[in-house]
């Protein structure tokens, strides 16, 4: 029986990274959802800077769920693209009707300081698994997450 998949890894452990990176994929989907409704949502003296900062965040973040989800399709499984199965596995919880900045930015930072929990975690399976694609991924989804929780606790610093 054929022990690795299409792109030649093992599946034994490839397939704790592909579970991980439906988790985050469940996980951005949300965040993404939540992002846009802070855009909207969102009053007061700060609405100009923050509304098109998020907006810059949520499309960033279109183009990472892209790359998770097709990651997932090279490892040789299927992504979900339903909101009803990302809510079964999100972590992140759906926010609505937010309307004070402050709210809205700390859920961001806390939002943020989870995925790079689960960004951590598919580095370490994806290296175990030999995966340097989905290291790579972990990798920059690090970087980019962890400036935003820069920028935004400065910004939230009374
Ligand atoms: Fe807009």
């Amino acid at each position: 029986m054929d022990t690795k998949n299409n792109v030649g890894l093992e599946l034994n452990v490839v397939n704790p990274v592909i579970a991980k990176l439906n988790d985050i994929l469940a996980n951005y989907q949300v965040f993404y959802t939540n992002l846009r409704g802070f855009h909207w949502n969102i009053q007061g003296d700060k609405f100009l800077e923050l509304h098109e900062l998020y907006e810059e965040y949520y499309n960033e973040l279109a183009e990472k769920i892209d790359e998770v989800a097709e990651r997932i399709v090279m490892l040789g499984e299927v992504p979900a693209n339903s909101f009803s199965e990302y809510l079964k596995s999100a972590k992140v919880a759906e926010v609505s009707r937010v309307f004070d900045w402050r709210i809205g930015a700390s859920n961001v930072v806390e939002t943020l300081q989870f995925l790079l929990s689960e960004l951590r975690e598919l580095y370490r399976l994806a290296v175990k698994a030999g995966d340097q694609a989905s290291i790579s991924l972990a990798v920059h989804g690090v970087r980019s997450f962890e400036k935003k929780v820069w920028v935004l606790s400065a910004y939230l610093k009374e």
